[in-house]
């Protein structure tokens, strides 16, 4: 049985989904992570990141892995923490535009969560990924709140960066993600919006357990 929470970067997916995932005994996949760490292996290798045929290889031959508990293993490394830097955050956006890529990784995501009970984040999840999903949410929250969060995220690892250009280089990167050809981010007809500005984490999962324990006394 499959959850799907999509929507922009800082609107707490992340800790939205994994709390979720452990209220209702599922596992969780965050499929941001899975273009990061793509991300990571092209800069790594020098790749033009706009270069299809060149991506295209790469991902062909990338061996990636999403254990359970949220941990990332490219090539069998543990790369959980180096996906997270500025860096491949700003190249994470060009990589997920790749046509190739997405083929990939979509097919890898269905096949984690073949036969699993699971709540997967992302942008694509409910519209692409898993359109039978039994309960889709489409998270938000107001851009200056999700900068702030971001601004926070970033503190507590040791790295301070302006509110304002965290907000410039987030609208960047919601024009893009929105505006992509393929799997636009954009709430599924049938998802729950949600906007998380004046609630609280555990207000948010208080709201999507409810909404998904409603759902599945319907199915049963
Ligand atoms: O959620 P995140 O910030 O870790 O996502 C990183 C990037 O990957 C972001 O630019 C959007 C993109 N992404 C995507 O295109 N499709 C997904 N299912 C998840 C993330």
């Amino acid at each position: 049985m499959i959850v799907t929470i999509d929507g922009p970067a800082g609107a707490g997916k992340s800790s939205a989904a994994r709390s979720l995932a452990q209220h209702l005994g599922f596992e969780f996949l965050d499929t941001g992570a899975m273009y990061r760490a793509v991300a990571l292996a092209a800069l790594r290798a020098g790749i033009n990141l706009h270069d299809e045929s060149a991506l295209a290889g790469l991902v062909a031959g990338l061996r990636l892995q999403m254990p359970p508990g949220g941990r990332v293993l490219l090539d069998g490394e543990d790369v959980t923490v180096l996906i997270r830097t500025r860096e491949v955050t700003a190249a994470t956006g060009a990589v997920a535009d790749s046509p190739a890529v997405r083929r990939r990784l979509v097919q890898m995501q269905r096949d984690i969560a073949q036969g699993r009970n699971m709540v997967c984040e992302g942008r694509d999840q409910g519209t692409i990924v898993f359109p039978n999903a039994v309960c889709k949410f489409f998270l938000n929250a107001d851009p200056l709140e999700r900068a702030r969060r971001r601004q926070r995220e970033m503190e507590a690892r040791g790295e301070r960066v302006e509110l304002e250009q965290l907000l410039r280089e987030q609208e960047i990167r919601d024009q893009r993600d929105a505006a992509r050809d393929l799997a636009p981010m954009k709430p599924a007809a049938d998802a729950i919006l949600l906007d998380s500005t004046r609630l609280t984490p555990k207000q948010v999962v208080e709201a999507m357990a409810a909404e998904v324990r409603q759902r599945l006394s319907a199915h049963s």
